[in-house]
């Protein structure tokens, strides 16, 4: 029970539904579930998300489900006052909602630039913002932003992507020395190549997986779960004296 007594609102999270493909956000639902937390799982897909939530409940857990766009700076503060009115605290904060466009620099549109920007950079900003009063209010909390091994190394297929990953990452660490003082902790995780909805097609064609696989030293793709995990412990008072940190679980990808 590492999450026991613990609210946690996740944005990104529709894609949890058992026996189907789990994105991180679905995968972080299940475990901190299972963890003893009560979770708040919001998206745009309605009709997977309620599914996903009711599931959990099925099976016991504590959840519900939240329409929660996160570009938009009123449903942030619907969504936050509602977890606070529904369980009346709100300890972690996993911004995991994520678009990616692929594109040569010359060929990408200033809508998807500002598209890619403004799902992560600003989604991770408007909800660490609307956030914080509530994890003042209760002495402290946990913002994991999910980032991309992308916003530590260029993405050879993703400029915009790559930059608004960046901007997560270095957004992280300026949040986490400003809240340091009243233990409101941010910390950033960067997965490398993983198989979930957002990427499934994306990596399905032989020469794309094989390519992918020669990158990543452990020769395989992340799961959901193996980025829950590193999720669970950010998200935990077992990392209580780390701000700031970028967690990277790639299978090596970075380390060479
Ligand atoms: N899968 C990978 O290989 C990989 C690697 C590194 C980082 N990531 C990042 O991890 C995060 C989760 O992605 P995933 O791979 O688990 O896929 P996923 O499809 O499960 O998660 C993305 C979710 O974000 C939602 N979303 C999109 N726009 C939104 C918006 N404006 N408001 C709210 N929700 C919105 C989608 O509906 C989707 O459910 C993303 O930020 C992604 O960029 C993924």
């Amino acid at each position: 029970m590492r999450l026991e007594h613990k609210v946690a609102l996740i944005t990104g999270a529709a894609a949890g539904v058992p026996g189907e493909l789990m994105g991180f956000g679905g995968a972080v639902a299940h475990l901190f579930v299972r963890e003893g937390a009560k979770v708040v799982m919001t998206d745009v897909k309605d009709e997977v998300g309620e599914r996903a939530a009711a599931a959990l409940r099925e099976g016991g857990g504590d959840a519900r489900y939240l329409h929660l766009d996160v570009t938009c700076a009123s449903q942030w503060e619907n969504a936050i006052e509602a977890t606070v009115a529904a369980y009346g605290r709100l300890d972690v904060l996993v911004n995991s909602a994520g678009i990616s466009v692929t594109s040569r620099v010359e060929d990408l549109s200033e809508a998807e630039w500002d598209a890619e920007l403004s799902v992560h950079a600003k989604g991770v900003f408007l909800g660490t913002r609307a956030v914080i009063p509530a994890m003042r209010e209760r002495g402290g909390g946990s913002i994991v932003n999910i980032s991309s091994i992308m916003g530590i190394v260029g993405s050879p297929a993703a400029p915009a992507y790559s930059a608004a990953k960046g901007a997560i990452r270095a957004f992280t660490k300026s949040a986490a020395i400003q809240y340091a003082r009243e233990n409101i902790r941010v910390n950033s995780v960067h997965p490398g190549y993983a198989d979930t909805p957002l990427t499934r097609e994306v990596f399905a064609p032989e020469r794309v997986r094989e390519a992918l696989l020669r990158k990543t030293p452990m020769r395989r793709l992340g799961t959901a779960m193996d980025i829950a995990y590193g999720i669970l412990y950010l998200a935990s008072d077992e990392s209580a004296f780390v701000t700031g940190s970028e967690l990277v679980i790639d299978g090596g990808m970075t380390a060479q």
